[in-house]
């Protein structure tokens, strides 16, 4: 099964009232636990890297064990470029065998941000990748970039933005945030859904992205701390917020916090209850099923995108296709 873009998922996705989980990936463990999950609900899946990902694991090594994925899997994957600094990424990334790519330019002008996605986007489209834009800025902590502040997406703006990029899917600044230290644990999230709402309205059929989606799961905060680790208490972004979001224009939702907190759980677990194992094996495949785990409840309780891969043709377990 070859790499498919995110253009038929996003149609389906928004026709069908769900959202594709967009998964970071580093490395074989990461990829293998969300495959893993992804083929028992037969969801098609999204599988993001960042510029600190391509750097840590190598293009080649991510592209290869990528689509190794879906020639074993038969689901229908996207490999994208998670936060694209500049042009030559993003271009090096297409011609590499990327199907989609985000071109990050919310940190610039409204008009420099405008002129860097188009520039991106003629490039993207005359080979067949498609493009996510972002608009508006989220708090937190992108690559190297720090925002302290929120500055909400404007509705007017988005469809200025879309109209003049022809860019395939927005990212937008609603109330998300990156990181596993997103809001101080008393704090209450809000997902501003009058914005969503407005810039569905005006952008009918188009689809939206949300960023910093994770829910920084309280079990793996303990655990890790439980087991030597120091990962101060925050909260994340509430379950059903998500679910509703993915119920309206959203069409991709990024996680990565989740899948990070539930591998360092699992490594510290083996290393605390099992002191002498030393077989990376053992730890790995935990953090492999850590990731696993947090999978198949994104798919359930978050996206809704059970049965979303068109490979498979009957609903059932057994890997036929
Ligand atoms: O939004 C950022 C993602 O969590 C990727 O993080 O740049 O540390 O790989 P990273
Ligand atoms: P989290 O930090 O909330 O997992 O967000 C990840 C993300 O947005 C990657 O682009
Ligand atoms: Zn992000």
């Amino acid at each position: 099964m070859p790499l498919v873009t995110t253009k038929e998922m996003f149609k389906k996705a928004y026709e069908g009232g769900y959202a594709i989980g967009a998964f970071n990936i580093n490395n074989l463990e990461s990829i293998k636990g969300i495959i893993e999950a992804c083929k028992e609900k037969n969801s098609a899946v999204i599988l993001q890297c960042s510029t600190g990902a391509i750097k840590y694991a190598g293009m080649d090594y991510l592209i290869a064990l990528v689509n190794a994925a879906s020639k074993e899997s038969g689901l229908d994957i996207a490999l994208h470029l998670d936060h694209g600094p500049d042009f030559e990424t993003c271009k090096k990334c297409i011609d590499a065998g990327f199907t989609s790519v985000m071109i990050d330019g919310s940190h610039h002008s409204f008009e420099e941000n405008i002129k860097l996605t188009k520039q991106v986007v003629e490039y993207a489209h005359s080979k067949g990748v498609t493009v996510e834009a972002e608009l508006g800025v989220l708090a937190g902590v992108e690559d190297d970039v720090v925002a302290d502040d929120h500055i909400y997406t404007n509705p007017d703006e988005a469809v200025e933005f879309v109209k003049q990029t022809n860019c395939d899917s927005l990212a937008i600044a609603i109330g998300t945030s990156h990181g596993a230290f997103k809001f101080p644990p008393n704090f209450k999230p809000e997902l501003k859904f009058e914005i969503l709402e407005e810039i569905q309205k005006k952008l009918p059929g188009f689809p939206i992205v949300l960023h910093g989606a994770s829910a920084v799961d309280p079990e793996s905060v303990k655990t890790c701390n439980e087991y030597g680790g120091k990962i101060n208490d925050a909260v994340g972004i509430p379950v059903e917020m998500l679910r509703k979001a993915s119920s309206m224009a959203v069409c991709k939702i990024n996680m990565d916090t989740d899948l990070r907190l539930a591998m360092t759980a699992n490594i510290r677990k083996v290393f605390g209850d099992t002191p002498s194992e030393f077989d990376p094996r053992k730890y790995l495949g935990t953090a492999k099923d850590g990731v696993k785990a947090v999978v198949l409840s994104k798919i359930e309780n978050v996206l809704g995108s059970e049965n979303s891969s068109s490979s498979k043709k009957c609903g059932c377990n057994c890997g036929c296709k």
